[in-house]
């Protein structure tokens, strides 16, 4: 692709997903990075030679860097649950369309307020509900659109969080504690109540939730464990979440856990990580955190027409997502990490096993999340091309309503009682 095409983007928030978006767009030739704003030095000057990005446009923070106006065709917002606000309502004022990170603030009317500000200035704000820019999910929902299984009746979906990863992000990382980022449902399962909406096309009316944090927690400490997994605990070769497993042993696995870790987005040496493990909260034992969001919960919806739908997010397992579809002539039963989708016909009485490989193949997305990295990438491209319809499948407006689901939800497992979603008008 020439270069006169690409679209020129603005970073804030140089971490693990400000990386991967500004990468990709990189990789598949569509876009151009000016500019960074990360506190961080080392990540700052990991992606500013990357890109090729010069000195004076890497910024350790993004006020200055907005302070400069409209200087690219989008921006990309990045930071942390609780600073997407303040620099959306700013790049919006500027002008820029934003590729902005769910969720969109732990406060509602921060949301409602970012969606007001976009459609008053006229610029696009897409959301990073990147679930819904797979084939796996775009396949279950043309299955659904042809009419595959009728009127949808019910609807179960699990989420597996998976132990591990939730002991790294939700126990000792950056979204272990609901005050410093945002609640479980926001954070991590805004994509499955998004998705859920998504696909079954109708309004949710009402909600009920339960949800606990029950293992991850100092009632659960063994009695001789240190604070720390290097302080001479004697679980260090057994615990599934020593940090020598997971840290020094697993580094093979990705970068990913040793990023958050060191704070390096490129590969570092085990002795990085070792003098990383000193002091972080990664170093820790999984018992003994300021950790606060729940390891398991569950959501009831009812949704226009009469459809029922149950969701469960789960610590519990080694991950990944379930679906089980069920309409009045058919029934689609999914795994996410699976390319074999089973269709059953009730009006035949027969089952058929199709396969969403070729889905797959034709849609050449192949990194990050199933694919919806890249997907949203592409699809913000299109948009900035001028192809309306690109910025419609998570525009702000979706995502606002969309959250509006896991807002009611959770109010519905603080309350202990169903919620109306009119209860948040
Ligand atoms: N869409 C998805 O599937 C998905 C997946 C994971 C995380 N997320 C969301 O993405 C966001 C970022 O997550 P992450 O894993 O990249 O976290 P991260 O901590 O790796 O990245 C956030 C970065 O923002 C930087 N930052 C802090 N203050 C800043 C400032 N004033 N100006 C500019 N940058 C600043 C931090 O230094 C950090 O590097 C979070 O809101 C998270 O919930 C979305």
């Amino acid at each position: 692709m020439e270069n006169s095409i690409k679209k020129k983007l603005i970073l804030i928030g140089g971490g693990g997903r400000g990386n991967s978006y500004t990468k990709i767009g990189k990789d598949l030739g569509k876009f151009e990075l000016v500019a960074v704003a990360e506190p961080i030095k080392c990540r700052r000057e990991y992606i500013a030679k990357l890109h090729g990005i010069p000195e004076n446009m890497c910024f350790e923070s993004w006020e200055p860097l907005l302070e400069l106006g409209k200087i690219a065709d989008a921006a990309v917002i990045a930071t942390m649950d609780r600073d997407h606000y303040a620099p959306a309502m700013k790049a919006i004022d500027c002008g820029y369309d934003l590729l902005l990170e769910k969720p969109v603030s732990p406060d509602l009317s921060e949301c409602e307020e970012i969606e007001a500000a976009a459609k008053a200035k006229g610029v696009n704000v897409l959301v990073c509900h990147v679930l819904r820019y797979t084939p796996f999910f775009r396949a279950l929902k043309k299955l659904i659109d042809d009419g595959k299984v009728g009127r949808i009746m019910n609807i179960d979906h699990i989420e597996g969080v998976g132990n591990v990863h939730q002991s790294h992000s939700f126990v000792r990382g950056n979204w272990g504690n609901s005050v410093r980022s945002s609640f479980m449902l926001l954070q991590k399962s805004c994509h499955d109540l998004d998705i859920l909406q998504w696909l079954i096309g109708k309004e949710c009316k009402r909600v009920q939730s339960f949800g606990h944090l029950s293992h991850f927690n100092e009632r659960n400490a063994p009695a001789d464990a240190p604070e720390r997994c290097f302080d001479g605990c004697p679980h260090l070769e057994s615990c599934p979440y020593s940090a020598k497993k997971l840290y020094i042993e697993r580094k093979n696995d990705g970068n990913w856990f040793r990023s958050s870790l060191t704070k390096h987005l490129d590969v570092v040496g085990d002795d990085v990580a070792m003098e990383a493990l000193k002091d972080s909260p990664y170093g820790k034992c999984v018992y003994k955190l300021d950790n606060d969001v729940v390891d398991h919960q569950t959501v009831n919806m009812e949704f226009e027409d009469d459809i029922i739908v149950t969701f469960t997010m789960s610590a519990f397992n080694l991950g990944g997502r379930r679906i089980r579809i069920m309409g009045t002539e058919g029934e689609l039963i999914a795994d996410a990490g699976s390319p074999i989708i089973t269709y059953n016909n009730l009006l035949t009485q027969t089952t058929e096993q199709i396969n969403i490989d070729d889905a797959i193949a034709s849609d050449s997305i192949v990194s990050g999340h199933g694919g919806g990295d890249s997907g949203i990438m592409c699809a913000l491209y299109d948009l900035l091309e001028g192809d309306a319809d690109a910025g419609m499948l998570s525009n702000i407006s979706i995502s606002v309503k969309n959250h509006r689901i896991v807002f009611a939800a959770e109010k519905s497992r603080h309350e202990g009682r169903i919620v109306e979603l009119c209860e948040l008008d």
